[in-house]
């Protein structure tokens, strides 16, 4: 994990962290690419996420994407909430679960070059 976490940094454009006595969430971006963003789950919904999200938005390009996986109700509904729109959905391989792509301020619905199954 620890492993994982230093190499993916090194393709972070910067994260960002929220702290409550401790870290209890973070994200971080890639360019126009929304990649990491998790809130600990005896902190969520009260805004943390909400938060990092908007100051995100902030340094971003005013075109954003993001993947999710489709199973991810909640998370799919707070992107939702916050305007993404689904404009993708592919097969991840590794994971074996099919993830959506959402996109927020861009041209909605699109093509994504993302070898999308139906
Ligand atoms: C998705 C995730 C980042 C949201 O973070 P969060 O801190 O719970 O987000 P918020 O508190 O801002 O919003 C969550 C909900 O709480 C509600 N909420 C926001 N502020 C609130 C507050 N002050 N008090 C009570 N409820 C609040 C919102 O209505 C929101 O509802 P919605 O999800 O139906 O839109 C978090 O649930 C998470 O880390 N999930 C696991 C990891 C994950 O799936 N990450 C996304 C991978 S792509």
């Amino acid at each position: 994990m620890r492993d994982w976490y230093a190499e993916k940094g090194s393709e972070w454009d910067w994260g960002l962290v929220a702290e409550d006595d401790g870290v209890v969430g973070f994200v971080a971006t890639a360019g126009a690419r929304l990649d990491q963003l998790f809130v600990a789950p005896a902190h969520q919904g009260r805004g943390t996420g909400t938060r990092l999200l908007t100051t995100a938005l902030t340094r971003m390009p005013p075109s954003v994407t993001l993947t999710v996986f489709e199973e991810n109700g909640p998370a799919r509904r707070f992107y939702e909430r916050h305007g993404f729109r689904k404009v993708g959905r592919f097969l991840n391989e590794t994971e074996n679960a099919i993830e959506l792509v959402y996109e927020r301020g861009g041209a909605y619905g699109l093509p994504v070059a993302t070898g999308a199954v139906s």
